[in-house]
């Protein structure tokens, strides 16, 4: 069982290897994304328009928003190509009893910190 605070999000089982969903969490609209054997939470929410990011696509360790094509890194959610200039939030994933976890309060271990909370 991981450290107080972490809350359990989705079955390993649930999430195969490419796919995401939508989390909601105390009123936070949040992303959760499996990609290259790995898990991560990341807000929604693109900076650039508010455009939701579980509409667009993953390319490696990194989300594709389909509005306008800006890439975000999952893990430290820092946008990669423009016109999005702001990162999004990635949070402290873990993965226990077969289910995956995550604090919302808490980033990821080097994600942005110039992310919005
Ligand atoms: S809304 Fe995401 S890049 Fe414009």
């Amino acid at each position: 069982m991981p450290a107080q605070d972490f809350v359990p999000v989705a079955d390993i089982a649930e999430l195969s290897e490419g796919e995401m969903k939508p989390l909601q969490l105390d009123g936070r609209r949040l992303l959760l994304v499996h990609a290259e054997g790995h898990y991560y939470v990341i807000d929604e929410m693109c900076t650039h328009e508010d455009y939701s990011l579980a509409l667009g696509c993953i390319k490696g360790r990194r989300i594709k928003c389909s509005l306008h094509g800006s890439y975000f890194d999952l893990a430290t959610g820092e946008p990669e190509e423009e016109p999005a200039d702001e990162p999004v939030c990635s949070y402290r994933v873990e993965v226990a009893d077969g289910k995956i976890w995550v604090n919302p309060e808490k980033l990821r271990e080097g994600a942005s910190t110039r992310c919005r909370r």
